[in-house]
């Protein structure tokens, strides 16, 4: 029996992660601080499709996080074939502005306990046959982010170190795809603070489509999902970069 590891599991786009991939028959382990909701969801997930659900209540931003994460799977005996990498948030402001402890909180989750949680979990996700890592970027990853500057750095980072993971480990069976949604709903917005933002008001994907697109591509390199998303992440490569950063310093002012 194995497991799909999804961090970020108490809202949004990993909430729906866990959803679609129990109706798959997937065993899950949901990880978030928000232990409550977790519960709530294996609970639900448990009495809904008849799979094992497990809960690890774990913050991110803690550089012990991961270590203890993977501690805790280890001790279980719990056998690994995913791993879904999507806990992250951002924040709207200038970065002279906005707090650095929040900042640097941020490049812990978004990057260094993605980063460790990939490397510690790795042996086990070789051992089991046709496994999968989901890392969850944006398509912030793709040009620089004026107003946002931390929070697109990080998704740069993902993106990159996804997209040679998935060379590197392209003979070993375990397949790396980089997932770059666009403006979605779900809590992240509002923890941002950019629910007034031309990006989010111009229009958002549901979380849903968002995870349909990402599971039927998990063979892939990179997934954007959303024809605009698409368009938006195509036109920018051929554009200047002083335009694309402009517009999304503009879209997010
Ligand atoms: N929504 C968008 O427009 C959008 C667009 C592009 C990319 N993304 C990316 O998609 C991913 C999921 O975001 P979402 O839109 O679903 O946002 P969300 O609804 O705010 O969910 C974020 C999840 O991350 C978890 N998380 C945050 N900080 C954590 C920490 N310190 N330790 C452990 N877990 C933590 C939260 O759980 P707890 O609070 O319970 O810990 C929550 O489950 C993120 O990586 C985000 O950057 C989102």
């Amino acid at each position: 029996m194995s497991y799909v590891v999804i961090t970020g599991a108490s809202a949004g786009i990993g909430e729906v992660f866990a959803r679609a991939l129990a109706a798959e028959r997937q065993n899950l382990i949901l990880v978030a601080r928000r232990e409550d909701r977790l519960q709530t969801l294996a609970n639900e997930l448990k009495n809904q499709h008849g799979v094992e659900v497990e809960v690890i209540a774990s913050d991110l931003a803690d550089p012990e996080g991961p270590t203890l994460l993977v501690e805790a799977i280890k001790k279980a005996g719990w056998a690994i074939n995913g791993l879904i990498n999507n806990a992250g948030f951002g924040d709207r402001g200038h970065f002279s502005e906005l707090a650095l402890e929040r900042q640097l909180a941020m490049i812990q989750v978004n990057i260094t306990s993605l980063v460790a949680l990939t490397w510690r979990l790795l042996p086990a996700l070789k051992s089991q046959p046709d496994s999968f890592i989901i890392n969850v970027a944006s398509t912030a990853a793709f040009q620089a982010g004026p107003n946002m500057a931390i929070y697109y750095a990080t998704k740069a980072f993902v993106l990159s170190f996804s997209e040679a993971l998935h060379e590197e480990l392209r003979e070993s069976g375990v397949r790396v795809s980089t997932l770059c949604p666009g403006a979605t709903d779900s809590e992240f917005a509002t923890e941002a603070h950019m629910t007034d933002t031309l990006l989010f008001r111009s229009g958002t994907m549901s979380a849903e489509a968002v995870v349909r697109k990402a599971l039927a591509g998990r063979h892939k390199a990179i997934v954007i999902p959303g024809l605009k998303n698409l368009l938006m992440v195509w036109s920018g490569k051929l554009s200047p970069r002083l335009i694309t950063r402009r517009l999304a310093g503009w879209l997010q002012a």
